[in-house]
């Protein structure tokens, strides 16, 4: 059974141009509800230890720099169906092939830039939830 929960991230891209806002109305006319929310800065190691499962790509170095580059956004949604809900409505990780009408069409400016990042599983989800809060920083 899928789970309910899933994580995101308003990057600095989309922190910076001040969407934030914006993005988290689509999140919750979407039928998400906030479990956890908090504006932070990863450092560029916390960024490495995030997306440490891409350690091998080569985009990995960039990817780090930029998502340390400013401000984001970190967030636990709840939802039935959570994880693949929500990437429906984020869209591509690419902007240029988004659908229509989703996060990342709308607000992202390019593959890296994406405006938000969004669990591709259940178990990541977990993981990157537990990444930044703790059970007291939970509101459900
Ligand atoms: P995200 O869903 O946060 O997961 C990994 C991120 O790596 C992805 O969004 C993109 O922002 C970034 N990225 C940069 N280049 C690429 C690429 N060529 N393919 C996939 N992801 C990329």
């Amino acid at each position: 059974m899928a789970g309910n929960r899933t994580f995101t991230m308003i990057k600095p891209d989309a922190f910076e141009a001040g969407n934030t806002g914006a993005i988290f109305k689509m999140i919750e006319a979407a039928g998400f509800n906030i479990v956890a929310m908090k504006a932070t800065r990863l450092t560029p190691e916390l960024a490495g230890k995030f997306y440490a499962v891409h350690s091998e790509r080569p985009f990995y170095k960039d990817l780090c720099a930029y998502m340390s580059s400013g401000p984001i956004v970190a967030a636990i949604l709840e939802k039935a169906n959570a994880v693949e809900d929500f990437r429906t409505l984020i869209g591509a990780t690419n902007p240029a092939q988004a659908a229509e009408g989703t996060i990342r069409k709308i607000f992202a400016k390019s593959i890296e830039a994406n405006a938000v990042h969004g669990s591709d599983s259940d178990e990541n989800a977990a993981i990157e939830g537990n990444f930044f809060f703790n059970q007291a920083e939970r509101v459900r």
